[in-house]
């Protein structure tokens, strides 16, 4: 699926190289993100997920190649003019990585204190209604250590909606997650999409959750696109790596 073709793509990543540790990451990867859809980054551990999403709001520089957030080119940009881009994309890493000193509802108000926002009201509604969208109503005052990893998912989910950003990252957000967690969090994940029509890139190694809410895939191996499409032309695909990737999850062993 390629979106509606009047409308400019949210992302548009093109020939992107990256070298890490004397180790090239990234192999001059190009590929478009739809606006308003869902696109999902699948591969094995180590082909370069985490890195490539780190590039689509600029906390990594390309070493060479470019990365367009609709239509602006990031790699010329400081850090003050990189600053409203990512206001508009909010990130959900993989480890939640929530405050554990501060609670529940300070961590979701953080991005809104951090925009300037000092009405104590609004950022108590605001607060109030992301919880609810993520079925967590009136737990402001827990602290996110006393919670389990599938609530402190949905608070970190609750956190990266609280700005109302246009675009979400979501970095493997059912790792660790028994498979009914992993279940109710990509179908939360599903329905904000269609109620708020964002944008989202999700990376995972977990065929199921790709299943539920891709529009798009696209299939990385050692930094190269492998595949990307349909997640119907995935199943079909001929490729020994996604053959294979294919045949691990099916076995239960990815
Ligand atoms: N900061 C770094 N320094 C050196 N190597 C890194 C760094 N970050 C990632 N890598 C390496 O880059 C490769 C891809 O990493 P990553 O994008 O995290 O993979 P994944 O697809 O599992 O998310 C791995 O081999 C990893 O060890
Ligand atoms: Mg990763």
């Amino acid at each position: 699926m390629t979106g509606d073709p009047d409308i400019p793509p949210f992302f548009e990543v093109s020939d992107l190289r990256q070298t890490l540790g004397g180790h090239e990451v990234l192999r001059g990867v190009s590929l478009v993100v739809p606006q308003g859809l869902t696109t999902v980054i699948l591969g094995g551990s180590g082909a370069g997920k985490s890195v490539l999403l780190r590039h689509l709001n600029g906390l990594m520089k390309p070493q060479s190649g470019t990365v367009r957030v609709q239509g602006v080119d990031l790699g010329p940009l400081s850090e003050n003019d990189l600053r409203p881009i990512r206001r508009r994309i909010g990130v959900l890493f993989q480890d939640g990585a929530l405050f554990d000193s501060m609670s529940v509802g300070d961590n979701v108000a953080f991005p809104l204190r951090e925009q300037g926002e000092r009405d104590r009201g609004a950022i108590a509604r605001r607060v109030d209604e992301v919880l609810t969208l993520v079925g967590l109503k009136g737990q402001e005052h827990k602290r996110p250590d006393t919670l389990s990893g599938g609530m402190r998912k949905r608070v970190s989910l609750a956190r990266a909606m609280a700005a109302r950003p246009d675009c979400l990252l979501y970095d493997e957000p059912t790792a660790g997650l028994d498979p009914i967690l992993s279940e109710n969090i990509t179908r939360l994940i599903g329905d904000l999409k269609t109620e708020f029509h964002l944008t989202s890139v999700m990376v995972t190694h977990h065929l199921g959750a790709m299943r539920t809410v891709a529009d798009q895939v696209i299939f990385l191996k050692d930094g190269v696109v492998r595949y990307a499409g349909s997640p119907g032309g995935l199943d079909r695909s001929a490729d020994p790596a996604i053959r294979e990737f294919l045949a691990a999850d099916a076995m239960g062993i990815s």
